[in-house]
């Protein structure tokens, strides 16, 4: 069984560098030393800083939300993933869907951040999903295949074995709806189907694939349990401590009893 990963995405949020800490030590004080399941959070640029001065000592990883995927140069308000780096991430998210279509970030800028994340040695969560429109239109596979032919594209297998997919339907995102775990199951067979096609099957089975929309404590065991959603990339509910260390106890129960 791959080690499950639960990483929280607070997007734009907290407002203040005051609350951000105090979510990062509650977070903290919860996980423990136990580091049988990832963690991470991934919190707004300006507070990197402050969340990484809380995590000191704690097995949870920190993780920008974007980087650019050049090193340096006259690219006005974008930070390098050196800059990230340097300020203590060990992860970096690319692509989230508020990203793709919101601002219209392709999946060849996706590509270009990707290899920079990994040149440097930052773990990179690559999102992928597709909209509402595109779920009725029976298009999933397509679009998601798509956007990982896009996005990964260049990768020899020992990189993809080190990059984390989030598979994150567009249409749970921050809706309340979750894919049920046998909707989201067959979109992560699908991919891991995919990944061994590309890059074989011993790297497919090594990599970890996250569901993401609208996971809470109350369904997480459920979607956790499938035999390939291998973790949970976490928006609203990686907010509250409480929720947030719900789903990660979540995790902690199915990888003590195991997956099929
Ligand atoms: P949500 O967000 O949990 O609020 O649906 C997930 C995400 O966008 O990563």
């Amino acid at each position: 069984m791959r080690p499950l990963f639960i990483a929280g995405n607070w997007k734009m949020n907290p407002s203040t560098s005051e609350a951000a800490v105090a979510l990062a030590e509650a977070v903290k004080a919860g996980v423990g030393t136990s580091a049988e399941v990832r963690v991470a959070v991934c919190p707004p640029s300006v507070f990197l800083h402050h969340v990484d001065a809380v995590l000191s000592g704690s097995p949870i990883g920190l993780g920008a939300q974007n980087m650019h995927w050049k090193p340096d140069g006259a690219y006005t308000g974008e930070l390098s993933g050196a800059m990230l780096q340097d300020i203590g991430c060990t992860h970096v998210i690319l692509g989230h869907s508020e990203r793709r279509h919101g601002l219209h970030e392709t999946d060849a800028q996706i590509n270009a951040k990707l290899h920079a994340a990994i040149g440097i040695g930052l773990i990179p969560i690559v999102c992928i999903g597709e909209t509402l429109e595109e779920r009725q239109a029976d298009q999933t596979n397509d679009v998601v295949a798509g956007q990982m032919t896009g996005s990964l594209a260049g990768l020899s297998p020992e990189q993809m074995a080190g990059v984390v997919l989030a598979y994150e339907p567009v249409w749970a995102i921050g809706t309340g709806l979750t894919a049920t775990p046998s909707q989201a199951q067959a979109v992560h067979e699908f991919i891991r189907d995919w990944l061994t096609s590309k890059f074989g099957e011993a790297t497919a089975q090594r990599v970890v694939v996250q569901y993401g929309g609208s996971v809470k404590p109350d369904n997480a065991a459920e979607l956790l349990g499938a035999p390939d959603i291998d973790g949970a990339l976490v928006g609203g509910a990686s907010l509250k401590a409480a929720d947030f260390l719900g789903i990660v106890q979540a995790a902690r129960d199915v990888t003590a009893k195991g997956k099929p």
